[in-house]
């Protein structure tokens, strides 16, 4: 089966969508992002989704999305750094995605997200210490990824670079 599809995975401020946009345009390929989506098509802010109708419901939301993202060819999908963590998200990301998983210290995390009013979980998780029970709670499922990239120390250009040589030993048709 053809392999046209890469998707971001990784915590909250791990830049997926600036890495994703970035990785996009060097492959002539369309970004996506389930977040925004989520937006636009359920006509609400991500804060206001978890504020007024709860977590659950902004989860189901991710698996709709990606569940029809799944269906285009040539994208680059950034994910929220909660979709990993549900099994039938798996399903679809494992069947229709190359996975990639960027990996960044707990510190460098926090000091991106500390305090971000778009970010219910930064509010829910306000210290260090919070955020990071958070983080080892989520890290195996972000490990699954096929291909993992330690951030720490790399551009972006050079982090895009390293997510293209493994999409072509992965056998990703570009
Ligand atoms: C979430 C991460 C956010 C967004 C929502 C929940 C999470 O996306 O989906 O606020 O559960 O970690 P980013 O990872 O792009 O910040």
């Amino acid at each position: 089966m053809l392999l046209n599809r890469i998707a971001l995975l990784g915590f909250m401020g791990s830049g997926k969508t600036t890495i994703g946009w970035m990785l996009a345009e060097q492959l002539h390929w369309r970004f996506l992002d389930t977040d925004s989506l989520i937006e636009e098509q359920a006509g609400l802010s991500i804060p206001r989704l978890f504020g007024e109708y709860g977590e659950e419901y902004f989860r189901r939301w991710e698996t709709r999305v990606l569940n029809d993202v799944a269906r285009q060819e040539k994208i680059v999908l950034a994910t929220g750094g909660g979709l990993p963590t549900r099994e039938e998200n798996w399903v679809i990301l494992e069947k229709h995605f190359l996975t990639v998983f960027l990996r960044w210290k707990l510190d460098t995390l926090y000091e991106r997200i500390k305090g971000d009013p778009e970010r219910p979980l930064a509010a829910r998780y306000p210290t260090l210490k919070e955020l990071g029970s958070l983080y080892l709670k989520r890290l195996p499922f972000y490990e699954r990824a096929s291909v993992i990239i330690d951030g720490n120390g790399m551009t972006k250009e050079e982090i895009v670079g390293e997510i293209i040589k493994h999409a072509k030993n992965c056998g990703v048709a570009f």
